[in-house]
Parts: C-alpha cells; sequence; structure tokens
C-alpha cells in the first residue's frame, strides 16, 4: 500500500503515458472553456512533454483542442534566449506551438531578456492581465527530475520558500545559472496538476515523491499538493519499478 494519497496511473510504455496526457489536456482544454470561456494551462520543459507535444500536434489531437481560447504558460525556463537549444519555450514553439492555430497572444514566455527578478515579476503580471486578478491555471503539466524536483524548484533553492509571487526567479547552486520557475501557489491552485514521469532513471524519485516522508526541502516535489484541484501521477512501467 502507498503511503500516499491521490491518483496514481501506471502506464505499459512511455507511449502510452504521453497518449494519457495528451487525451487529458485535450478534455481539461474542452471542460474549461465550456466552463468558463478559457483554458489556461501551463507545459514543461525537458524530455518528458516531447512526445506530448508531437502528439497534440498531430491532427488527431490538434482538431480536438480550442486553441483560440487556450492560454499556454510555462512552469518554467532556462535563463536563455527564446531562441536558445536549451529554452523551454523553443522545445514546446518548434514541437507544438508552431504547428496549431494558437494565436501567438496565447502564448506566454518568460521574457528572460530581462533581468531575472523582472522576468519572474513580469510573468505574473501577464498571467494577471490574461486572466484577471483572481485566476489560476486549468491544469499544470510537470516532469519530475532523477533529484525530485520540479518546474525549477530544486532541492534546497530559494524558490521553495516563495509563498506570495506567482512566479520567481530561482538560482540554482549547482547549476550556476539561474532559472524561472512557478511557485507553489501558482501550481498549488490550479484546478488539475499531472506529474508526468517516464522511463527508469526516474523510479528512485518517483518511490520518493509516492512514499517517503514528506520533506519539501530534499524532494520539492513533496510541495506539490493543489489546495482544491486534482493531483494525479501519470508514470510508465519502468519509472514504477521501484514502488
Ligand atoms: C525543465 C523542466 C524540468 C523537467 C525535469 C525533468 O526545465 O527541464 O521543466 O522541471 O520537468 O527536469 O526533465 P526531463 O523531462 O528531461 O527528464
Amino acid at each position: 500500500m502507498l503511503a500516499y494519497t491521490g491518483n496514481l496511473l501506471v502506464m505499459k510504455d512511455s507511449e502510452a503515458a504521453s497518449q494519457e496526457v495528451a487525451q487529458r489536456f485535450a478534455c481539461a482544454a474542452v471542460r474549461a472553456v465550456a466552463d468558463h470561456g478559457v483554458f489556461a494551462v501551463a507545459i514543461p520543459g525537458g524530455s518528458s512533454p516531447r512526445r506530448m507535444f508531437e502528439l497534440l500536434a498531430s491532427p488527431e489531437y490538434s482538431c480536438l483542442v480550442p486553441w483560440n481560447n487556450t492560454q499556454v504558460f510555462f512552469t518554467d525556463e532556462r535563463f536563455v534566449p527564446s531562441d536558445h537549444q536549451e529554452s523551454n519555450y523553443r522545445l514546446a514553439y518548434e514541437l507544438l506551438l508552431s504547428k496549431v492555430p494558437i494565436p501567438e497572444a496565447n502564448i506566454h514566455r518568460f521574457a528572460t531578456e530581462l533581468t531575472p527578478h523582472e522576468a519572474a515579476d513580469a510573468y505574473e503580471k501577464e498571467f494577471k492581465n490574461t486572466l484577471g486578478d483572481y485566476a489560476s491555471l486549468d491544469m499544470v503539466i510537470l516532469g519530475i527530475g532523477s533529484d525530485t524536483h520540479t518546474a525549477s524548484l530544486f532541492p534546497g533553492s530559494p524558490a521553495l520558500d516563495e509563498m506570495n509571487r506567482f512566479a520567481a526567479e530561482n538560482y540554482i547552486e549547482k547549476l550556476g545559472a539561474y532559472r524561472l520557475t512557478l511557485t507553489y501557489p501558482a501550481i498549488n491552485s490550479a484546478r488539475e496538476v499531472i506529474i508526468l514521469a517516464m522511463g527508469a532513471d526516474k523510479a528512485d524519485a518517483v518511490k520518493i515523491a509516492l512514499s517517503a516522508e514528506p520533506d519539501v526541502f530534499l524532494h520539492p516535489v513533496h510541495g506539490i499538493k493543489p489546495s482544491y484541484g486534482k493531483l494525479l501521477w501519470i508514470i510508465d512501467k519502468d519509472s514504477a519499478a521501484k514502488l
């Protein structure tokens, strides 16, 4: 019995996991637009969402999503130019956003041309200008690092303590670089949070995430606890191997 409450879906492989997230993205989009006219979603970077992006850009899924009413945000960003090969915005734009009929104005990247602090503050302003002062995200899709970081909330990093701002700059000692990240308040106020983990290299992180004593400082994924929304883990068999 897992010392974890919530929903956990173990899929047979990464393709099935990616299909599941893509389907849930499309369903959540239709539901949110029908309910309140907009679908506000935050997507991650890294390798985990690549296949999901490709699926959402495919004719099978793209036609299901009300792109005109979809507002795309990012869970985090590397502090690099938006055309840099490490940019999460560039990854999503190349695999998904450039291939679907989403208005450019609905794509909200971190302005990494500003200073880290300015970029984080500007992100909150952009979110509120787009959706209103009291809005929350409909869906947040997260990955998880082998060190149990999520978004760019890394173990022991300053942004773990940010409980007021929507987004924050976060200097990551082990990377020797700034990241920009949504904060726990921004993520935990979402209607639905999906954490996607695939591959054997995530097995230890998934085990810690789902069964170790909560320790947000050491394992930031433990801080993902939606206040009233749903949390769903979608993982593949390889990353579930140590559960
Ligand atoms: C990023 C992500 C980050 C990612 C994890 C897992 O900017 O890299 O947002 O939080 O989800 O590091 O990365 P992989 O998906 O590449 O394993």
